[in-house]
Order: C-alpha cells, then structure tokens, then sequence
C-alpha cells in the first residue's frame, strides 16, 4: 500500500510528548519529514531518535508557541531543513494544573493564570498558523490540523479557562480555514477526548473511575488513536475536509 503522506514535509509543536509524539511516528511511518518542535528541546529530540529508529527522518527544534519571534524561528528553521512546508500540526498545549489553576471554576481563576493559557493554547495557535500559512503560499498550499479537545465543544465544568482556549481553537479553524481556502491551504481541528498522556496521569489517577464511566466505549484513547485521525486530516485523502473538527473520543462528546 501506497504511503500517505510520502515525500511531505511536515512540522509538529508540542512533539516531545503524548499525542505530539505519537503524530510524529505516524507521519514519518507514512513518508513524512518530520520537525518535531517542543519547548523541551530535549523532548523533542528524543522523538527525533525514535521516528530515526524506526526509518524516518527530521529535524528536533525547540520552540515557546506563546512568542512570536520563537514561532518564526521555528517555521525557518524547518524551511531550512527541508525546503518548504507542505503539513503542520499546531498541537503544543497545556492543561490547567499548568498555570495553577486545577479543579477552578471560571470566576476562581487569576488574570496572570487566564493569560498564560491563553497565551499558549489559543495565541500559540495562531502564531504557528500565521506563519506556516506563510510559508505554505510559497509552496501553493498545504494542510494545518490543529489541536481543540471535546472541552473545544462542550462547557466543561471546573476546568478553568482550558475549554476557552480549545473554543477559541475550534473558532480559529473554521475562520482559517475560510480565509485560506483560495490559498490551497485546509485547516482542521482534532478534539480528543480523555486520551491516556503524561498530561492526563495526575487526573486520571484521581478521576480515572469517574471519567471512564462517562465514555461509551468504556475506556480512555491512546495518542497513538489520535495520531491515526490526524494522519488522515493531514493526507490528501482529505482532500475536501476543512475546517472541521474531528472528535475522537469514544463517543463522550455524543451523549
Ligand atoms: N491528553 C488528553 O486527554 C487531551 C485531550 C484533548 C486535547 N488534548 C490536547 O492535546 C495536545 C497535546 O497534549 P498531550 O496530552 O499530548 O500532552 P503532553 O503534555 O504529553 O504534551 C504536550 C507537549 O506540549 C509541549 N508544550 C507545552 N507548552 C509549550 C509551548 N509553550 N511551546 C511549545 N511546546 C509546548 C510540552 O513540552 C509537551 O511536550 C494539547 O494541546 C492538549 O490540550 C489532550
């Protein structure tokens, strides 16, 4: 069988870790490049070795996706490497426990926690779009899978501002994937539900019971589940799909 997405180039935020991770095996096991970029350039570069183990072939970068400059450096430095961006998958993230903000409802949370979620999980976002979009016009197109979450779809309670910032990315998708269409480019969002992760550990182990007996399929997904969709998003099979968002969730979003 034919690979997907042979001969591509491709870059991955939030690489170093969980779904990132995942994607960046996947895409180099169908033919991709791969930039895998992380604020832990040490992360990154441990996923470098493993998609280098098993054939593939990049480059490991380290990026802040909150900073301007850093996502421009970012997206030059892939350029270098490769000659041009055809896949991005704009995926870093982080979860409240990450701006203290754990189990707090919405009025709890403290301005300077709002804007460093903000600042990662929906600017970060934009930032990498802005300039991948870029770079993708030189090539005549390209397709941009983001990372929402089912908390992009649903009013999550006690879950700080995270589900205001994944909204904000279901929104951003859809409006870019309006304004880029002309451009060749498709921009899709990916909302996982509750998928096993170094970012998920804490709650799981707290929660775990709780959240299982939520989900229809009775169980939490794997980044390696979620890898699959994104593969397909970013493939050419997809090649009307845009500005959607895909859940892959066993089903919790639908009950
Ligand atoms: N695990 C889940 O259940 C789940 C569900 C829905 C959505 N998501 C989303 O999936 C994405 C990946 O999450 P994961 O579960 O793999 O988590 P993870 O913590 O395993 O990986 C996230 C990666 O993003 C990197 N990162 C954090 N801040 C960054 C920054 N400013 N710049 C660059 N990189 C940065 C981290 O270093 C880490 O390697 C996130 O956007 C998350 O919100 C996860």
């Amino acid at each position: 069988m034919s690979k997907l997405l042979e001969g591509k180039s491709s870059l991955i935020t939030g690489g170093g870790s969980g779904i990132g991770r995942a994607t960046a095996l996947a895409f180099a096991r169908e033919g991709a490049w791969v930039a895998v970029a992380d604020l832990s350039l040490d992360s990154a570069r441990q996923t470098l070795k493993r998609v280098e183990a098993a054939g593939g072939q990049g480059v490991a970068l380290q990026v802040d996706v909150a900073e301007d400059a850093s996502v421009a450096a970012m997206v030059a430095a892939a350029l270098d490497a490769f000659g041009g961006l055809d896949i991005a998958f704009n995926n870093a993230g982080i979860a409240p426990a990450m701006v203290g903000a754990t189990g707090q409802k919405i009025a709890d949370v403290s301005l300077d926690s709002w804007n460093r979620m903000l600042a990662v999980n929906l600017t970060g976002v934009f930032l990498c779009l802005k300039h991948e979009v870029q770079a993708m016009r030189e090539r005549g197109g390209g397709a941009i899978v983001n990372t929402a979450s089912v908390a992009g779809l649903l009013g999550l309670a006690n879950a700080s501002s995270y589900p205001v910032s994944k909204h904000g990315v279901v929104g951003l998708t859809k409006v870019a994937a309006a304004d880029h269409a002309s451009d060749n480019i498709r921009v899709n969002a990916i909302c996982p539900g509750y998928v096993e992760t170094p970012m998920t550990e804490d709650t799981f182990q707290r929660h775990g019971n709780r959240i299982i007996a939520r989900v229809p399929m009775s169980r939490f997904g794997t980044a390696e589940e979620i890898a699959e969709a994104v593969v397909f998003l970013a493939s050419d099979r997809a090649s009307f799909v845009t500005g959607s968002c895909w859940t892959a969730d066993g089903g919790y979003s639908a009950v």
